[in-house]
């Protein structure tokens, strides 16, 4: 349903009835910001508006992470929070719901029901789709938690978003394409939290892709907690890898540029390097997580791969595509991480040379074999071993910002700038580019020359 369709008609008046609103709150990665999306177009057809204020809504809605304690603590915390919300609104006779969903929710299930009473509903990542039937049972008095795996896929039970919705969001958009995974790092609790490695059928993905590309979009990032695992069997009966599936989505008219992410080095195969090199709409950039330099660490981690192994890797990437910019993910003070281990990953990121990278100390989980590990490494050597690592990688992808001034490259403009006057686009390496508001329309992809670097952006005039 759409939005415009459900507002009070001030010629009806009180005939219309009022919509209920629905609020969602989303932590963690881009997967949980899709699936957020996507539970918004199930309640929409539920006859649910989305409201970006919390008063408002007779549905709260929290999508959590559990990837780190800190992300999953902060959850109780706003918990806390609503609770407040929740009897004010009672107090005045009006209801609201709230509801826990993703990762966390996922993970703790019951305890979350037990831990804040304040709660309704809790659904687990595969269950969405189930979404209206179980607010359904909340109504009818019980608080539930549905996080059983669902045998059913939750992708083809879920309603596609209207096309004035996916105009709304943006002319850049996600894509799921994969869920799960099957690696087991020894750190990682996504394989408990998502469970295995599912891939979405070609059909299901190109049939969405081509509605996003009616409705507007431009740029299509799918997504996947191992994206470069998706395999499926093309229309030509043989067997696709994500390699295969970006050639095949490059030919739909109005996608203008393709991303994917989060890629692991183990599933990085010929033909997705190949397609680095042939398809000008795979734009050259490509996050690909280490987590660590040192071979042991590695190995204790269940990566399954050395060091050298990224390297080379990235060798091969690099001379398909040389102007290809690299993104990673590292973790600092796994349990026996010496000094010499740190400075091993301290040297990978020398010889890699990073735009951008996302560093964390790391925190153990419950349920991982990381968390049984013997030695682990004090907090304090974590925040300084954090810290060490951050400023390198900081002057790493200040350098690499700076070496932009100057450049002409393309600009996907997106939306109005913070400031008035002001254009936001996105250059091929992610960065927000700004540029007058007289400047292209939105959605337009135009050629610019950058003339100075922000603060995590840089300013360019058209050429
Ligand atoms: N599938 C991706 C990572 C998904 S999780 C991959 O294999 O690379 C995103 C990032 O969170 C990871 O790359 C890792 O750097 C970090 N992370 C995961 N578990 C963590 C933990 N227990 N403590 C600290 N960081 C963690
Ligand atoms: Fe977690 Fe490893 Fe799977 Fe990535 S590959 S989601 S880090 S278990
Ligand atoms: Fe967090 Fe779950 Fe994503 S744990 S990082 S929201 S897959």
């Amino acid at each position: 349903m759409e939005l415009e369709t459900l507002s009070p008609n001030p010629e009806k008046g009180a005939e219309t009835p009022q919509p209920k609103k629905v609020f969602v709150k989303t932590y963690g990665c881009q997967m949980n910001v899709y699936d957020s999306q996507r539970m918004t177009d199930a309640l929409a057809a539920d006859g649910y508006a989305e409201t970006n204020v919390i008063e408002d809504a007779d549905l709260v809605l929290l999508n959590t992470c559990h990837i780190r304690e800190k992300a999953a603590e902060k959850v109780y915390s706003e918990l806390g929070r609503i609770r407040e919300l929740k009897n004010e609104k009672a107090a005045e006779g009006r209801e609201m719901l709230i509801g826990v969903a993703g990762c966390v929710a996922q993970a703790e299930g019951r305890e979350i029901i037990r831990r804040a009473p304040a709660v309704d509903l809790v659904i687990g990542p595969q269950t969405y789709h189930r979404l209206p039937d179980v607010l359904a049972r909340v109504r009818n008095g019980g608080r539930v938690v549905e996080t059983e795996y669902a045998l059913e896929d939750k992708f083809e039970h879920l309603p596609q978003p209207k096309r004035a919705q996916v105009a709304k969001r943006g002319v850049a958009a996600f894509l799921t394409v994969q869920e799960g995974c099957d690696k087991f790092c020894t750190f990682c609790v996504v394989p408990y939290t998502r469970g295995s490695e599912v891939s979405r059928p070609v059909a299901q993905i190109l049939a969405e892709a081509e509605r996003l590309a009616e409705a507007g979009v431009r740029e299509v990032t799918l997504l996947g907690q191992n994206v470069n695992a998706w395999h499926g069997e093309g229309p030509d009966g043989a067997e696709w890898g994500l390699g295969r599936l970006l050639y095949r989505l490059a030919e739909i008219p109005g996608i203008a540029r393709l991303r994917y992410t989060t890629s692991h080095p183990r599933d990085m195969d010929d033909e997705l390097i190949a397609a680095h090199r042939d398809l000008p709409t795979l734009m050259p950039y490509l996050h690909l997580p280490v987590q660590s330099g040192s071979d042991r660490i590695l190995k204790a981690m269940n990566r399954r791969h050395k060091a050298e192994d990224y390297l080379r890797l990235i060798e091969r990437v690099r001379a398909a595509r040389s102007d290809i910019a690299m993104s990673g993910d590292f973790i600092v003070g796994f349990p026996g991480e010496t000094d010499a281990d740190f400075e091993d990953t301290m040297r990978l990121v020398r010889e890699v040379g990073y735009a951008s990278a996302f560093s964390f100390k790391y925190s153990p989980r419950p349920g991982t074999p990381g968390a049984e590990m013997d030695d682990h490494v004090p907090e304090q050597l974590k925040d300084e071993r954090l810290h060490t690592l951050q400023a390198l990688l900081v002057e790493q992808q200040q350098a690499f910002t700076a070496s932009m001034v100057g450049r002409t490259m393309t600009t996907l403009i997106e939306k109005p700038g913070r400031q008035a006057g002001q254009k936001v686009g996105r250059s091929p390496w992610l960065q927000p580019v700004i540029v007058d508001e007289k400047v292209g329309e939105i959605g337009d992809i135009i050629e610019v020359r950058i003339t100075r670097p922000g603060f995590n952006s840089l300013y360019a005039e058209p050429i």
